[in-house]
């Protein structure tokens, strides 16, 4: 298939491109390499793209539509991962103007020029954030109901109404995927596991800001299984949560962070703001309807990470 990755020289991104261009897809690539974390570190990560395979790269920031109009009507694309945006809660809140001008103007101009150019089937990246602020249970696709916790969730769930939005003028297919908290290799520096990783390889003392939270953390390879999963489903208009399913305690990471750094120092802080409880995917409908069925489990996803941070603490 000739496919469309956004924000492909991200994270998520770069690894799903890799196994894409290994199952002999072609792909195109649009990201504005953005300052959010290093520009380095982002050419490294497309530049790993690049070893695997041939690809398609525009250095383009989607909020130009005219740009992005160009690349649509250059190729025709079988389908859209349009994983492109500004992340992270706590940025959201200081700049919460630079989130909505960002997320909300690349998902028109991506969804509009998808539907003009008869793109079969869109993919959209949401976020866990989406079910805002619940405690205990696990969140099934349909308990969503706008009342979010950060400006960066708020772009998700507008995100998502866009692609509703889109899907009912054009009729493409629509998947909306929401991913809870990835890690692994390249994971997000700003993220609390590479965080942690980072300090801990450095002997610093690391900060938690609430011991009750917990996460459904999903390892990166599971996420990239899911996409593709649903690259090969394209259905009408779905909704799949994509994390691994067993929210994991702040307190239960640090005991398995401890295994690895014995001599662990961490210092307690207040709650911050933005910051959900917990988060916990139930992922029967993805199970069911993709076969989706996450392998890495977080002692051996931090394994993973923890080898591959000691071998690249140049882009920690
Ligand atoms: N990593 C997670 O745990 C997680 C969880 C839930 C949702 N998501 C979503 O998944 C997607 C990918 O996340 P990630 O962790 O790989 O983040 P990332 O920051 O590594 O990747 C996003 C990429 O998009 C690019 N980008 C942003 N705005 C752009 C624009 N206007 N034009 C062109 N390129 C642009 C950035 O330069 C970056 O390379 C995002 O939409 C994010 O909100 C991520």
């Amino acid at each position: 298939m000739e496919l469309l990755i956004t924000g492909g020289a991200g994270f998520i991104g770069s690894h799903l491109a890799i196994h894409l261009l290994q199952i002999g897809h072609s792909l195109t690539i649009v990201d504005n390499l953005n300052s959010y974390y290093s520009k380095e570190r982002k050419i490294a990560q497309l530049n790993r793209v690049r070893q695997v395979g041939d690809i398609n790269f525009y250095h383009v920031d989607l909020t130009d539509e005219e740009a992005v109009k160009k690349i649509f009507q250059t190729h025709q694309f079988n389908a859209v991962v349009h994983l492109a945006a500004m992340p992270g809660v706590p940025k959201s809140i200081e700049l919460p103007l630079i989130y909505l001008e960002n997320n909300m103007k690349s998902t028109v101009n991506v969804l509009k020029w998808a539907g003009e150019t008869n793109v079969k089937h869109v993919i959209f990246a949401s976020s866990s954030s989406v079910y805002g602020n619940r405690d205990g249970v696990p969140f099934s696709e349909e308990m969503v109901n706008g009342e979010v916790a950060s400006p960066y969730a708020a772009t998700k769930v507008g995100g998502e109404s866009l692609c509703h939005v889109y899907q009912s003028l054009y009729g493409f297919d629509l998947s909306i995927l929401r991913f809870f908290t990835v890690y692994g290799p390249w994971g997000r520096p700003d993220m609390a596991i590479p965080k942690f990783i980072k300090k801990l390889l450095n002997n610093e003392e690391i900060y938690i800001y609430d011991q009750e939270s917990a996460r459904d953390y999903t390892y990166i390879d599971d996420i990239v299984m899911g996409i593709e999963a649903v690259i090969n489903n394209p259905r009408k208009k779905e909704i799949y949560n994509l994390g691994y399913g067993t929210p994991i305690k702040i307190t239960q990471l640090l005991a398995k962070l401890k295994i690895h750094f014995p001599q662990m120092k961490v210092k307690m802080l207040t709650p911050r703001q933005g910051d959900v409880k917990m988060t916990w995917s139930d992922i029967s409908k993805a199970k069911k309807m993709l076969n989706f069925s996450p392998q890495v489990d977080i002692s051996e996803g931090l394994d993973k990470t923890i080898i591959w941070a000691k071998e690249h603490k140049e882009y920690l």
